[in-house]
């Protein structure tokens, strides 16, 4: 399973009725801080209560001293399998602790290595080779790397091989098509809103599986 879905731009009520529509169909869900704000940390813990096998991602961003991602970890870790974090912040004092405190509790750290809108490339992509010297050291379960430009994609399989995973959003509202990313070697794609505001979420869901496959028949003479 390739596919999870960001579910920040759902009420409660949908985000309820689609996480358990898609629960078998999906490799898991993402949160942020839009839903976790409107809707609570007990709540997560309630949908993720009745799909509890998916992986399921808290996208809060973390970018702090490591005291106080573990602080915002602690309050989201029972309800979720991995965190996402930002490269930038660097490994010592802060990733580290984060990694170890994750690690701790059987969770999985996300690095952000670069992202999907167009001011990625004014800073983020800058400190690339910075970021990949990150991710050599943690050793973070997975990465986050844009759908929007497959080369870096490619540029971070390459580095790591199979050692993480490649989680990538910029699909749908920021351009990328369903496979794209995973042609270029990502193991995940990330869509948000391409499913949420489509006007059947399940359907547009399984719309996007159905072009995941036939990108990746194409790309990988998968079948
Ligand atoms: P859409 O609606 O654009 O939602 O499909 C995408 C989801 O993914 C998050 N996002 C990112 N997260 N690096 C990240 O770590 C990125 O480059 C990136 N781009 C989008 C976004 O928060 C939304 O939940």
């Amino acid at each position: 399973l390739t596919l999870i879905v960001a579910i920040d731009s759902l009420g409660a009520e949908e985000a309820k009725g689609l996480t358990r529509s898609l629960c078998t169909r999906v490799a898991g869900f993402k949160v942020g801080l839009p839903f976790l704000l409107a809707n609570g940390v007990q709540f997560l813990k309630e949908l993720h209560g009745a799909c509890p096998e998916k992986l399921w991602v808290a996208d809060l961003k973390l970018a702090d001293i490591g005291h106080v991602m573990k602080l915002v970890a602690s309050s989201v870790a029972s309800s979720v399998d991995a965190v996402i974090a930002h490269g930038f912040v660097g490994v010592r004092g802060a990733l580290d602790e984060l990694k170890e405190y994750l690690n701790s509790l059987d969770k999985k750290l996300i690095v952000v290595v670069s992202m999907s809108h167009p001011g990625a490339e004014e800073v983020y992509d800058k400190a690339l080779p910075n970021i990949f010297d990150v991710v050599v050291k943690l050793k973070p379960w997975g990465v986050v790397a844009p759908a929007t430009r497959p080369a870096i994609i490619q540029e971070t399989r390459r580095s790591f091989g199979q050692d993480v995973k490649i989680l990538s959003p910029g699909i749908g509202a920021q351009g990328a098509r369903p496979g794209e990313a995973l042609c270029a070697g990502a193991d995940y794609e990330i869509v948000g809103r391409l499913i949420t505001r489509a006007e059947n979420p399940v359907a547009s869901a399984e719309e996007v599986l159905r072009e995941q496959r036939e990108m990746l028949r194409r790309c990988k003479g998968w079948r």
